[in-house]
């Protein structure tokens, strides 16, 4: 992979400032809450996000982060079409979300593998249950678990594997349906360090290939910022943008851009305002 080491970074500060319009996004929260009902007849309903304005561009990767329980997965998910705004809008392609789709993948934390299928199972399943015929997911199949890396352990079951390797699956799982958009929640959350890197670089070179809009949440703001176009910071519940910052170092981008000054800026900005937000959610319990 190529070194840039000279790319400028910009760091936008406006608090809930989006500068990708309405018009121009793949995905757009237009003053989205969410209200949960109360979850006994004595509790409180629970505002998990008050408010919410977001547009994500096509083949953008925009990040999330923010403090724990901001509701970070429940806007993903209301983009994966689980769940739907209490107010407010949310566009895909300018129509209003109302199911899961095939336009869209969910990666989660952890790989939900079938563990009575192998990988080559596992990876075709949705695609087969969902009437592709055989010769197109068996071409499928090669060519994403080619690219993720795991050609040769197609007939190994999830056991057999290791938790990146899993993850792995689950990448290929979501990619063979050619989905427009990749919702990633804490996807790497469970990997060490050094499996975690490679799963970031790994998902660059996909991004590099297929170019869908990947809306990934992570807790680990250096992971954010070394695959995102943006990262968005929330606020503490109910969640909202409290800051977005740019990142604009070419891609593809080396590990050396882990070192270089400009990232460690938009790491100490945006690290401000998450332990902003997370002394804030603190005092608020
Ligand atoms: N189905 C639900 N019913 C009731 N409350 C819910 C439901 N889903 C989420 N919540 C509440 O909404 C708030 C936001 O939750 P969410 O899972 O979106 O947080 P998060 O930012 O993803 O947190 P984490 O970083 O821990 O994953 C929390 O207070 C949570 O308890
Ligand atoms: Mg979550």
């Amino acid at each position: 992979m190529q070194t840039v080491l000279s790319a400028e970074t910009s760091i936008a500060k406006e608090q809930g400032m989006n500068k990708v319009t309405a018009e121009s996004g793949k995905i757009v929260f237009s003053q989205v809450d969410k209200i949960f009902a109360a979850p006994s007849k004595t509790g409180d309903r629970i505002s998990a996000l008050l408010d919410l304005n977001l547009a994500v561009k096509e083949s953008e990767i925009v990040s999330i982060v923010g403090p724990t329980g901001c509701g970070k997965s429940t806007a993903l998910n209301m983009v994966a079409g689980f769940d739907s705004p209490s107010n407010g809008s949310l566009l895909l392609d300018g129509s209003h979300i109302h199911k899961p789709g095939p336009d869209r993948a969910v990666v989660f934390q952890h790989a939900a593998l079938f563990p009575w299928m192998n990988v080559f199972e596992n990876v075709v399943f949705g695609v087969k249950s969902r009437g592709m015929d055989k010769e197109q997911y068996q071409a499928g199949a090669e060519k994403f678990i080619k690219a993720v890396g795991l050609s040769g352990f197609e007939k190994h079951y999830p056991y057999q594997i290791s938790g990146g390797m899993q993850q792995r699956v689950q990448i290929a799982r979501a990619l063979i349906s050619n989905p427009e958009v990749l919702l990633m929640d804490e996807p790497f959350g469970a990997l060490d360090y050094q499996t975690r890197i490679l799963m970031q670089q790994l998902l660059l070179e996909l991004w590099a290939e297929f170019r869908p809009t990947i809306l990934f949440i992570t807790h680990d703001v250096s992971e954010a910022i070394y695959i995102s176009d943006r990262v968005i910071v929330m606020g503490a519940r109910p969640g909202r943008v409290k800051l977005e910052v740019d990142v604009t170092e070419p891609k593809p981008r080396s590990i050396d851009f882990l070192t270089t000054p400009s990232f460690t800026s938009l790491e100490h900005q945006i690290l401000e305002t998450v332990q902003q937000e997370i002394t804030a959610s603190r005092a608020g319990h």
